[in-house]
């Protein structure tokens, strides 16, 4: 963090290591975590302590978070502008996520409609981390003074908790937190299965052909967006009621920037095959330098763990600054 950063407004994001990252978290997330670190102060983390909700095989776990952290820098994050780190390196969100769950309520907890997906997915492993699961994003989010938060739309619930936290907070004792507001992208907040539309696509989807992960060939993107569901008409038409095809165009428009309207005139008259065949390609050439770059900068070892520490100091020492208030202001003893 450089001098002039200090007075920038704060962004705070992260990604679960629970899989290989998909184009849906690129359209919904790291997009525009790329374009707003100009602008903003921004900390962007591995959320390792997320991961463990659900359970993980651990060396799984521990090289799914450097190529999580790798494919960051690989879409654009610059370790230069921006700070890098691993969750579980920064205790202070853990320390934070105690006192706030002491703030929130049970029934706050159970209405989260992501707790009750997983609860529903695992349902032998209800475990009190994945209830609690949104009081640690709130601590996570907190805890920098976060006043943006750039992410998907299954998020918005949880934002929604982290502000109330704050706010109780606030008005239990003095101000200490800020409270921060979601930043949802209007198209690519929600991408969805290639195989089933009507659910989000998901890097824990056991349909691999449902999801574009970041590192597949341009044979495997371009073979899978074939064989993506459409629907029974035959028109490229964005329509809400046909999810596919409303898919495909908002995957299109992700890769070439072209508005909605534009690829309706490109694709008028024509059937699905050539716009899939479209897609495919401009998909495949999206992704094609990320994945290059991302090989490249997960074979420097010695680089990244130099980034992932030199962010952990950098988050440690600014998570600190929160920590030390809040414990004052609850009343615990420093000396
Ligand atoms: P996670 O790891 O599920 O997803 C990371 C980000 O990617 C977005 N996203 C999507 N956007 C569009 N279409 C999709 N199919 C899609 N899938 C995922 C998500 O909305 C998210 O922005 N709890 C968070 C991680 C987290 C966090 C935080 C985020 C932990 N602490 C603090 C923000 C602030 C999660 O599980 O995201």
């Amino acid at each position: 963090m450089s001098e002039t950063s200090k007075n920038k407004p704060v962004i705070l994001s992260g990604i679960q290591p629970s899989g290989i990252l998909t184009i849906g978290h690129l359209t919904g997330a790291l997009r525009n975590w790329v374009q707003l670190q100009d602008t903003y102060e921004c900390f962007y983390m591995i959320a390792d302590l997320h991961s463990i909700t659900s359970r993980q095989v651990p060396a799984d776990l521990r090289k799914r978070t450097l190529d999580t952290a790798a494919m960051f820098i690989a879409a654009g994050i610059d370790p230069d502008k921006s700070t890098l780190f691993i969750q579980s390196q920064v205790p202070q969100h853990s320390q934070l996520t105690w006192v706030l769950n002491c703030f929130t309520g049970m029934g706050e907890c159970s209405r989260m409609t992501q707790f009750k997906d997983k609860s529903s997915r695992q349902a032998d492993n209800i475990n009190v981390g994945l209830f609690s699961y949104p009081v640690l994003m709130a601590s996570d989010i907190l805890i920098y003074q976060a006043d943006l938060v750039p992410v998907g739309g299954d998020q918005k619930q949880h934002l929604e908790l982290t502000r109330n936290l704050a706010q109780r907070f606030n008005h239990n004792y003095s101000p200490t937190f800020k409270v921060p507001e979601p930043y949802i992208p209007k198209v690519g907040a929600r991408i969805m299965s290639l195989q089933d539309p009507a659910q989000k696509m998901s890097k824990s989807d056991v349909n691999e052909r449902s999801t574009i992960f970041l590192t597949d060939s341009d044979e495997q993107i371009r073979n899978k967006i074939k064989r993506a569901v459409t629907d029974s008409g035959s028109e490229v038409k964005f329509d809400e009621t046909r999810p596919g095809v409303a898919n495909l165009m908002t995957l299109y428009h992700a890769a070439t920037g072209k508005s909605f309207a534009e690829i309706e005139m490109e694709f008028a008259g024509q059937g699905y095959g050539n716009f899939k065949s479209a897609v495919g390609n401009a998909v495949a050439d999206y992704i094609r330098p990320i994945r290059e770059r991302f090989v490249e900068i997960r074979n420097d070892k010695n680089r990244l763990n130099g980034i992932l520490r030199h962010g952990a100091e950098q988050a440690g020492s600014c998570a600190m600054k929160t920590l030390r208030k809040v414990y004052k202001k609850v009343g615990f003893v420093s000396f």
